[in-house]
């Protein structure tokens, strides 16, 4: 590295300004940064104890242990995770992101982690359908691509948009919206984990999709590397493990 090179990235230690790092920079380091969110339980969340937790974090350290490389991970606001990545704040990102195409113009996916669907949850009585909801009001995470499905659903009279997940569900309860979009895993945690199983009911599932990881756009090597390392859980039985303890199924995409 050129001297003023060098000396330009030790003024950007303390800045914060960090460099997207090839898997062999990585390996050298001995450590794998990983950016997430912590609001998403039961995929990535803070738990009682303040740990954190979930789906993802499980496999996120496993990724890391078949890579040989020690896991440090970081929280960040949904909707900053994937431009964070583009510089290099963390390695790689694993937050439940659905591959869409605007996306995959920004990153690079993974091979998908798991397979799922958007459904409509709403008070017992309430809408089920897409159908249902016109001149209804409609609550989402912010950045989300149930924000985006609910945006396109014709008649709705409101998409109310939420930092985070739960305060979506915070507000249904509290009867300020008429249906929370989410994902269908997390719906169905949210109610067994706060007994809402009289108070809420599961709707359709508006739309489906493959969940995957990103790597910043154009870093092949680290995304081979979580390919490769991911298809090796898949095979040797601990995606499948991880899975069950989560969700009692293996939620692969088959
Ligand atoms: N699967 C949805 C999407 O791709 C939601 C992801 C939300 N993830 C999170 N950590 N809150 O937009």
């Amino acid at each position: 590295m050129k001297k003023w090179l060098l000396f330009l990235s030790l003024l950007a230690l303390p800045l914060g300004l960090a460099q997207v790092r090839t898997f062999e920079q990585i390996q050298r380091a001995g450590e794998i940064r990983i950016g997430t969110e912590g609001a998403f339980p039961p995929f990535n969340y803070f738990d009682a104890k303040n740990q954190l937790t979930g789906f993802e974090i499980d496999l996120g350290n496993a990724l890391a242990k078949k890579l040989g490389l020690k896991a440090t991970w970081i929280t960040q606001a949904f909707d900053t995770l994937l431009i964070q990545l583009n510089q290099g704040r963390f390695d790689f990102v694993i937050a439940s992101h659905g591959i869409t195409e605007e996306r995959a113009k920004a990153v690079d996916f993974t091979n998908p982690h798991y397979c799922t669907g958007g459904v409509i949850v709403a008070k017992r009585g309430g809408p089920k359908t897409a159908k249902d909801l016109q001149g209804k009001v409609v609550g989402v995470q912010l950045g989300t691509t149930y924000m985006e499905a609910a945006q396109k659903i014709p008649g709705v009279k409101g998409v109310r948009t939420y930092q985070k997940d739960p305060d979506a569900l915070q507000d249904l309860l509290a009867g300020r919206l008429d249906a929370w979009i989410t994902d269908r895993f997390v719906a169905k945690e949210a109610i067994k984990e706060r007994k809402l199983e009289g108070t809420l009911q599961l709707g359709e599932l508006v739309f489906q999709e493959k969940v995957a990881m990103a790597v910043a756009k154009g870093n092949k090597s680290v995304l081979e590397a979580l390919n490769r390392a991911l298809a090796d859980l898949m095979k040797d039985g601990t995606y499948a493990q991880v899975s069950k303890k989560w969700f009692g199924e293996d939620v692969r995409c088959r």
